[in-house]
């Protein structure tokens, strides 16, 4: 695992986009899984950024989102797909058939085997962008989730609940379950990008980076990742040792 401590929550930004455009020019219809929350965004900003200078073209490529609410569809402000059409997709040049994220409202027999593959077909994933919850998750892969486990669906920790219901309104139904890529499915991609910003990920970043690898810190199987990178700012890198 290789650890990139940034001067700040932009630079974190900025380094992660040379990631993407990197792999994005050198392969034109590349692979990325996309995450969706709060630590992205800034990352998504500067991708639109170069986009819209001209530096940088997403016609081929392909995308997979990490996680999506059960029982939200495409529609729903809170859902994933939302976000990703908010925050990304409506402001490149990718083409929408070639955008994928689970389907909240998919069969929750069949979501999971479904969405894998697809990773397959498109022939797995090139570069897996990250967050961290701050139970140590990795897309909704909560603390107990099975190192090799694939796409299914999960029920969603107390903890996480509360850090995302400042996303829904008072009287908004929040879902309880979601659909996630496994572990298994991320260590699987090629590389694995993850993101950190600000004090509150602080443990969960030691717990990833120097804590035992443990599904009780989901985010520490990226131990066991030949290309994990972690770029953090000094907020979150704060309880390293
Ligand atoms: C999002 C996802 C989650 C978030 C994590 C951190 O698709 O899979 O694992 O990355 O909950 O969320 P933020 O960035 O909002 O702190």
């Amino acid at each position: 695992m290789q650890v990139i401590i940034a001067e700040s929550a932009q630079e974190v930004a900025t380094l992660g986009a040379d990631q993407v455009a990197e792999l994005v020019q050198s392969r034109v219809d590349a692979v990325l899984g996309l995450a969706t929350g709060s630590t992205p965004i800034a990352l998504y900003r500067e991708l639109i950024r170069r986009h819209r200078r001209g530096d940088l073209s997403f016609s081929g490529v392909r995308s997979f989102n990490l996680d999506e609410y059960l029982g939200l569809g495409p529609e729903h402000p809170q859902s994933y797909r939302y976000f990703m059409n908010r925050e990304l997709f409506d402001h490149i040049d990718i083409q929408p058939e070639n955008t994928r994220v689970p389907d909240g409202l998919g069969d929750a027999g069949t979501v999971g085997d479904e969405y894998e593959a697809l990773i397959e077909a498109a022939g797995g994933i090139d570069l897996q962008v990250l967050g961290i919850g701050r139970n140590g998750h990795i897309g909704f892969n909560e603390p107990s989730s099975s190192l090799g486990s694939g796409t299914r669906i999960k029920t969603l920790s107390p903890d996480t609940v509360r850090d995302n219901s400042r996303f829904f309104g008072p009287d908004e139904f929040q879902p309880r379950l979601a659909i996630t890529m496994g572990i298994g499915t991320i260590l699987r991609a090629r590389r694995a990008m993850l993101l950190a910003t600000g004090a509150a990920k602080a443990d969960a970043v030691r717990a990833m980076v120097e804590g035992p690898l443990s599904a009780s810190c989901p985010a520490s199987a990226l131990q066991l990742h030949p290309r994990a990178l972690v770029i953090l700012d000094p907020e979150a890198a704060s309880a390293l040792e």
